[in-house]
């Protein structure tokens, strides 16, 4: 960039206060520092939408690491509005995610959730080295204080898949699997694909991520043995659509 261009550039996003100036060299800074991730276009909308990130901060807080994920979550329960079928978290955590699904659902549905809520078990020889047992730990209380207004949870406090059968009997039309680690997203999406409705969703939320090696390992090698495509979305997350 000439020395003009960036004086100009540091003129119009300091003192005009321009917001595609300051996209734009905040932009050039980033890749100065980060070259390998590529910053999408400026203007999406989606970074005005006030209720969502009202949402975010109170269930999430300021980290915005699962930002985009929360909101593609959000956006994908739509498209399976209208079938008949459950819902099924595995993997809740503090709830943020369990919090959207219960405000998509009907009053006929029910969400199951599936936690230790004592933190993640094990990692094994699959998971790499970046998670410990009992990390992620939230407890089932808080969670449960969190979702109070919503009477058709059904909480399934343990290690995955020790619950599952309990709910054999359900069908499923959105299934996330968010536990981080090759066993229980093994356990989860193996059990879960079978129960699921034509057109129903299983999004894996640790698909993309360095940090979980044992998830996408596990989503593929069952789904490898399925007709169904993996779609992988920029976010991380990774989904089936049942056929
Ligand atoms: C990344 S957090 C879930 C985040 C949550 N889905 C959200 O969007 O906010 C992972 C969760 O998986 C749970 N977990 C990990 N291994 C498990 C297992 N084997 N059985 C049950 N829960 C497990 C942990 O207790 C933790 O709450």
């Amino acid at each position: 960039m000439k020395i003009v261009t960036f004086f100009k550039l540091l003129y119009n996003s300091f003192v005009k206060r321009d917001d595609w100036s300051r996209y734009y060299l905040a932009e050039k800074i980033f890749y100065l520092i980060y070259p390998k991730m590529k910053i999408s276009e400026y203007g999406n909308i989606y970074h005005d939408d006030v209720v969502f990130k009202n949402y975010y901060e109170k269930y999430v807080g300021n980290n915005f690491h699962s930002y985009d994920r929360k909101y593609t979550l959000m956006n994908i329960l739509k498209i399976v509005k209208n079938l008949n079928g459950h819902y099924a978290e595995c993997g809740v955590f503090e709830g943020a995610t369990s919090y959207l699904i219960a405000e998509a659902m009907l009053k006929n549905e029910q969400l199951f959730l599936y936690d230790t809520f004592e933190g993640l078990s094990k990692p094994s020889g699959n998971d790499g080295h970046y998670w410990e047992k009992g990390d992620l730990f939230a407890s089932e209380d808080l969670v449960k204080s969190r979702l109070a207004k919503y009477e058709n949870i059904q909480y399934r406090k343990g290690y995955i898949p020790d619950r599952f059968d309990e709910d054999s009997s359900f069908k499923f039309k959105f299934v996330h699997v968010d536990v981080d680690l090759y066993q229980p997203t093994r356990d989860s999406i193996e059990f879960f694909y079978d129960h699921m409705v034509p057109g129903g969703i299983i999004l894996c939320d640790d698909y993309g991520f360095y940090s979980c090696p044992g998830a996408k390992k596990a989503f593929d090698e069952i789904i490898k043995t399925k007709p169904e495509n993996i779609v992988f979305f920029p976010t991380g997350q990774a989904f089936i659509i049942k056929e």
